[in-house]
């Protein structure tokens, strides 16, 4: 009997810890469609268009491009912008915004690089 108090405490903690993330996950998804897909692409590869117009901008998946990058990093660079291409973030997101759409960047990149292999 207490074995099983004990696990469905456990199943009911498991839930209650998973509900946030998944909830961040989806908020990081939506900034993302919004702020970043025209450039970016839906899944992290830029439509062709844009790739025409920005020489710089890669896929999402190139080594280096992002899995290389903190979520921190991400976030400066979202809040100093990098240059006239991409530009700061910071009066359209706030701090805690940006660290959600990077950790999701970095899960479309993740994503992006395990299909390569
Ligand atoms: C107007 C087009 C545009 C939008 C919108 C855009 N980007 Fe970019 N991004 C670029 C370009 C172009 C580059 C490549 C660097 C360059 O050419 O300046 C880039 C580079 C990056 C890099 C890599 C930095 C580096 O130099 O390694 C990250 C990370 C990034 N973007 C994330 C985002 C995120 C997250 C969003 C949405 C919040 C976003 N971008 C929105 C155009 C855009």
């Amino acid at each position: 009997m207490k074995i099983r108090m004990f696990g469905i405490g456990v199943l009911a903690m498991s839930t209650l810890l998973a509900y946030p993330l998944q909830a961040q996950q989806s908020e990081g998804q939506a900034m993302y469609r919004e702020e970043c897909k025209s450039c970016h692409g839906i899944n992290g590869t830029p439509p062709a268009r844009e790739r025409a117009k920005y020489k710089k901008l890669r896929t999402l998946g190139d080594s280096g491009f992002v899995s290389a990058l903190s979520v921190d990093s991400i976030v400066t660079i979202l809040t100093n912008g990098i240059d006239k291409n991409m530009k700061s973030f910071s009066s359209k997101l706030t701090t805690a915004e940006m660290r959600q759409v990077a950790t999701y960047v970095k899960e479309l990149a993740a994503k992006l690089e395990a299909r390569k292999k």
